[in-house]
């Protein structure tokens, strides 16, 4: 981890896509966006909003039309390919919206998560101890030995946090992490991503639909199309407010 400087910056971050006709739509819209070391932000809005365009252009997967992105001190936008994987493996741990793309189907639970660790300076009974303890605290301890595509999807979800935890990154970029899970595992995700912050200062951004998980967090900005603002529609739709732009699906 650098010593100094925000966990993100976003500046002017803006993302068209284009399909074959041409036809532009425009994801993200001059987004500015600061996270500080250890902060746990929030992004809620509604479907379509642009909340999982902004995750994939902070862990480089895709490369934005116009701004600047910083995450630990590194300018995603001007790495190569290279380095960009170098950076997502030392520094990022990212939660996909789909559960069964974070894990390798035909690995066990706790190969998944031994793959995603460093060697760094643990040995490999600390190393050992590490997973262990990830997967109990997702409640996956009796299906440490199952391949992962046995698991529900929830149990898969639960897992591909405990793997993008596995690396100790200094920011993990999580993608609506409790769709699939009740109330109590849920829970059980947020203590993990919490712990993390608290043991080791990563920072979260966290897409989310669900108030327990909102309200756990540090700060919420709410994205409408593809505009960043403080703030939140789940708050107010709780007192029973107009939900703006929340028409149509969920997904
Ligand atoms: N690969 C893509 N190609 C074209 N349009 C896309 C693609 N991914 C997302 N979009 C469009 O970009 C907008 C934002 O999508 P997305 O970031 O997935 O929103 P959210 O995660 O908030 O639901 C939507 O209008 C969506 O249809
Ligand atoms: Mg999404």
């Amino acid at each position: 981890m650098t010593v100094d400087g925000p966990a993100v910056l976003c500046e002017r971050l803006t993302h068209i896509y284009r399909d074959d006709e041409g036809t532009e739509v425009t994801a993200l819209d001059e987004v500015e966006l600061r996270v500080r070391r250890g902060e746990a932000v929030a992004l809620v809005g509604p479907s379509g909003a642009g909340k999982s365009t902004l995750l994939t252009l902070l862990a480089g997967l895709v490369r934005p039309t116009a701004g600047r992105i910083v995450v630990d001190g590194e300018d995603v936008v001007s790495l190569s390919e290279r380095a960009l994987l170098r950076m997502r493996a030392r520094k990022l741990g990212m939660v996909l919206q789909t559960p069964g793309r974070n894990v390798l189907p035909y690995a066990t639970a706790r190969q998944n998560v031994a793959f995603a660790q460093r060697s760094g300076t643990l040995t490999r009974a600390e190393r050992r101890a590490e997973a262990a303890e990830l997967l109990e605290s997702v409640g996956l301890d009796e299906h440490a030995d199952r391949p992962a595509r046995l698991l529900s999807g929830g149990q898969q979800q639960r897992l591909a946090l405990a793997v993008a935890l596995a690396g100790r990154p200094a920011l993990l970029l999580a993608d609506e992490p409790t769709s699939q899970l009740d109330r109590r595992t849920g829970d059980a995700v947020i203590s993990l991503m919490l712990a993390a912050r608290e043991q080791r200062g990563t920072a979260l951004v966290v897409v989310t639909h669900d108030r327990h998980v909102s309200d756990a967090l540090d700060t919420e900005y709410a994205i409408h199309d593809g505009r960043l603002e403080a703030g939140s529609w789940l708050r107010s739709a709780s007192l029973g407010h107009h939900r703006p732009g929340l028409e149509g699906d969920r997904s």
